[in-house]
């Protein structure tokens, strides 16, 4: 899923990363000479991804970083930015998605997937509408079995 994306030396943020299942694919992935920022709002969910990556390679690849409610905070420019199945439990997505933007390289890219029960298809696409207010245009609609997927970069 994420291969077609994802370079070595680059640098990438798992946003709402949890438990980081992708954080620890996408730190293999960017290899040595990259950096994953896992981000999430609940310290316990970077606490279990402290754990699970403690003693090994990945660990000095993966910066964890614990977001507000209303704000990621981060300036670090990124290459990709992965929100899978976060984007519906987002209140000011407005908001979001102007950070996202603010911190994207220019060609950068952000890869959005929803779950299948709790987004619609149109609040998937109001989302979408709400990214393209913040700068970010579909440049993709990757095909995914039940979930919604987009692909987004600057306008
Ligand atoms: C359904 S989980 C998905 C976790 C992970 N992306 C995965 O697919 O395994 C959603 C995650 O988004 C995080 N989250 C929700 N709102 C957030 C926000 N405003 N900023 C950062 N993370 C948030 C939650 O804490 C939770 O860990």
């Amino acid at each position: 899923m994420l291969g077609p994306y994802i370079e070595e030396g680059m640098t990438v943020l798992d946003v709402g990363c949890g438990p980081g299942f992708f954080t620890v694919a996408l730190a293999r992935m960017v290899g040595p000479a990259g950096r994953v920022i896992a981000a999430d709002l609940q310290a316990g969910m970077l606490q279990k991804l402290k754990h699970k990556i403690q003693g090994s390679e990945l660990q000095e690849r993966i910066t964890l970083h614990q977001c507000a409610k209303n704000r990621l905070g981060l300036s670090a420019k990124v290459d990709f930015i992965l929100a899978f199945y976060m984007v519906h439990e987002i209140p000011d997505q407005e908001g979001f998605f102007a950070e996202l933007r603010s911190i994207l390289k220019p060609d950068g890219r952000v890869f959005i997937v929803e779950p299948p029960l709790h987004t619609s298809r149109r609040a998937f696409e109001s989302s979408i509408q709400k990214a393209r207010d913040a700068g970010l245009v579909a440049v993709e609609r990757p095909r995914r079995f039940l979930d919604k997927a987009v692909i987004l970069q600057s306008a």
